[in-house]
């Protein structure tokens, strides 16, 4: 229990860190901005027009603000108090208040969320994989979504293929093979640390089904094209890497490749 609630200081701490530059450095990514097109469009695909969301990890507010001028009304939470500072900010610039609350509460703490039902709940970039009890979440998560609806969610995923040739070739097997480990992983971002989790598809909505979810669909993100973190890549060779993204649209979804990617796009329904 100590050491969970330990993680989870550390991971809020690493968040906070960076929260004042996060917004900006996602933004000039171009690999990020891509992969997060792909995850706003599963939401308009999925959630009709005026829907409830529970964004879960909102980090600054960027899906919140988007989703917000679009009519959902956006429901964000985050367990980082600076990126919730960020979001709040956000939204009040946008003049978006009457459509988007942003609450300090991390996902491990749904049950404290005010009453309330969702045709929706979304989590962009990972936010579950710092969740130390994914199964409790699922059953916080199912008890907030109406019968029939839908977690839309991008997961980072063990098989990423970019990830495990660079590595290998650069004979770190260590890092090669560090989305393999079976519990926790203590991942550097800013000099402080992250606790991850990684998960295939299949480990992932294990839980989710044992709370009443079905899966709609899923697809890697990253499969053939690079990871966010070799932006320098992306902006060196823009015509290939979006070539690469194009293939991911549409070999993605397709039955091995989806279980890879740097991230996996989830759509799991409430049944
Ligand atoms: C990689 S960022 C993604 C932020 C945002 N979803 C986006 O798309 O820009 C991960 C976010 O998850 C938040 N987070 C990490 N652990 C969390 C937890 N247990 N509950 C809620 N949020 C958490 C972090 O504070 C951070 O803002």
């Amino acid at each position: 229990m100590a050491i969970t609630q330990r993680a989870l200081l550390d991971t809020q701490h690493a968040f906070d860190s960076v929260a004042a530059d996060y917004d900006r450095s996602n933004t000039a990514n171009p690999i990020l901005c891509a992969m997060r097109d792909r995850v706003l469009s599963e939401v308009r695909r999925h959630v009709v027009a005026g829907g409830r969301i529970l964004d879960l990890g909102c980090g600054p507010g960027a899906d919140d603000e988007v989703l917000g001028k679009a009519g959902y009304q956006m429901t964000a939470i985050d367990w980082s108090p600076y990126m919730v500072e960020q979001a709040r900010r956000r939204v009040n610039d946008a003049g978006l208040t009457a459509r988007v609350s942003v609450q300090y509460l991390g996902i491990h703490q749904l049950d404290q969320l005010s009453a309330g039902t969702f045709d929706a709940a979304y989590s962009n970039f990972g936010p579950l994989n710092c969740v130390p009890d994914l199964s409790n979440a699922a059953v916080e998560i199912s008890a907030r979504l109406r019968p029939g609806g839908v977690l839309i969610a991008s997961v980072i995923g063990r098989v990423c293929p970019w990830e495990i040739a660079l590595y290998a070739l650069r004979g770190d097997w260590d890092r090669a093979r560090v989305r393999f480990a079976a519990g926790s992983v203590g991942v550097p971002l800013n000099g402080q640390t992250v606790w991850t989790r990684y998960y295939t598809p299949t480990e992932f909505e294990r839980p989710f089904v044992g709370a009443g979810f079905k899966r709609a669909t899923l697809r890697g993100l990253g499969v053939f094209a690079p990871p966010p973190y070799l932006e320098g890549f992306a902006k060196r060779h823009v015509t290939i890497t979006r070539a690469l993204q194009r293939l991911d649209d549409f070999v993605g979804a397709w039955p091995a490749l989806r279980m890879c990617g740097d991230h996996f796009l989830i759509v799991l329904k409430k049944t």
